[in-house]
């Protein structure tokens, strides 16, 4: 258990480099799997989902180096195409392996990650993938049995956009026989990287960004290199930050476009932000304003990761803020703790209407899911006092070093175990 503690009333000043994206890593990391060499990674976060995801790599036989953000990864010695629960229950996204494990070796077997805290996370549009693509797939006991000793192009249709399960048709259906076309595809910037690295690959695709995402073929290259681009959600974590706490941030080695739904809001709540090349920086001078409601959407609609770190910026906002998660059932654990510290927030389904108050007042809250937990620290960074968030693991999944980012930037932030 980590204990986080946050010391309120310190604005934010600063610049900071955003780093390299948890949600691009992951399927890239498990693309690794088609490769016939050597692949190098850069600008990888030291996360432990990373960690979680290179132990799987390597327990498939990857030879997996790790040095600084850079990790080499040789798929050539793959000998295994079983993950057990004890990796799989490890890492929720673990089904992103599916349809690379499937691709390299013609069969998978995949302990069920489990629900998670967000509400139930089915995998049946993964499975629907794959047996578009001519797989068998049964569930026996808790793990996903898949077989496909060839792969067939098909033209599928996902029922919703769903992330990981484009990510897992694109990465099958470089091994398929045929043209596959992947429709109401997600449409993510961590789609289109996914693609650039797959083309780097040797993949014929394109189409990703869009709703429609097709894949030719696939030829290996020899040697890759690959950076892994920005997180945009730890991007918008330190903007919420700095709308919490006030104060004026720069955030360097960013794409603007990606949380462009993001900035818009906090704009629209009083936040004065430009943007540049590859930088957003914004100022924060006086308590920001409600009135907006805020509608989670597949991208680029406003994303679903940013609602508790926009809830959190708008607990002390003049007025009433309307957030409706329409991505995931049970995504607002994290206002039940927020009203531990006075906030006043009414939810009804998948409505939540934030009343803003004047004060926060620091106390002991709980993390219960990556996003809630970070969201816990930016209301304890506009909070009197100090906030204790107690994180059984959450927040280490998807920051790297988020107490000394934002300490870096004059916030009073604290981790012990
Ligand atoms: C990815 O999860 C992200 N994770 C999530 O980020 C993000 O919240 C989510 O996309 C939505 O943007 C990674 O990329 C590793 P989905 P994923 O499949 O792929 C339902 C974070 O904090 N669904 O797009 O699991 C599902 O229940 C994490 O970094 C099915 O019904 O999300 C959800 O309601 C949290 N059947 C909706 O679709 C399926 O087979 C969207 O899920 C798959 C999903």
């Amino acid at each position: 258990m980590s204990i986080w503690r946050v010391q309120g009333g310190y604005p934010l000043d600063g610049s900071l480099t955003i780093q390299g994206a948890k949600n691009a890593v992951l399927p890239i990391l498990a693309a690794c799997m088609l490769a016939d060499s050597e692949i190098e990674l850069t600008n990888v976060p030291r996360l432990r989902d990373v960690e979680a995801t290179l132990d799987i790599l390597r327990h498939l036989g990857c030879q997996v180096q790790r040095r600084e953000d850079v990790v080499a990864v040789d798929a050539r010695s793959v000998t295994g195409c079983e993950i057990p629960r004890a990796l799989t229950g490890r890492m929720r996204s673990s089904i992103i392996f599916l349809g690379a494990v499937l691709a390299r070796c013609g069969q998978a077997r995949l302990a069920m990650p489990g629900g998670c805290e967000l509400g139930p996370r089915p995998v049946d549009l993964h499975l629907a993938a794959m047996e578009a693509l001519g797989a068998t797939v049964r569930c026996e006991d808790g793990v996903i049995v898949c077989a496909a000793p060839a792969l067939t192009g098909a033209d599928m249709t996902l029922e919703t956009p769903s992330v990981g399960a484009t990510e897992n048709a694109m990465i099958a259906a470089c091994a398929a026989r045929g043209i596959t076309v992947i429709r109401n595809a997600a449409r993510e910037p961590e789609i289109v990287q996914l693609q650039g690295f797959l083309r780097a690959l040797g993949a014929d695709m394109d189409g990703a960004g869009t709703d429609s995402i097709t894949v030719r073929g696939f030829t290996p290259v020899k040697r890759v290199g690959w950076r892994v681009m920005p997180d945009r959600i730890v991007a918008a974590t330190v903007l919420c930050a700095c709308a919490a706490a006030g104060g004026e941030v720069e955030l360097r080695g960013v794409c603007p476009d990606h949380v462009r739904s993001v900035t818009e809001t906090l704009t629209a709540m009083g936040a004065q932000i430009t943007a540049g090349q590859r930088r957003i920086a914004m100022r924060c001078a006086q308590r920001l304003r409600g009135g907006q409601t805020i509608i989670t959407r597949p991208y680029p609609g406003f994303p679903t990761d940013a609602q508790p770190l926009m809830m959190a910026a708008s607990l002390r906002a003049a007025g009433q803020t309307v957030f409706v998660e329409n991505i995931f059932t049970d995504r607002y654990r994290h206002a039940a703790q927020m009203a531990r510290m006075g906030a006043d927030i009414r939810i009804s389904g998948r409505v939540a209407l934030v009343t803003g108050r004047e004060r926060l007042t620091g106390t002991d809250v709980l993390a219960e899911d990556l996003r809630g937990g970070a969201a816990l620290l930016i209301a304890g960074l506009g909070a009197e006092g100090e906030t204790v968030v107690r994180d059984p693991g959450h927040i280490e999944r998807g920051y790297e070093g988020l107490d000394r980012a934002l300490s870096a930037l004059g916030a009073h932030i604290k981790i012990t175990e």
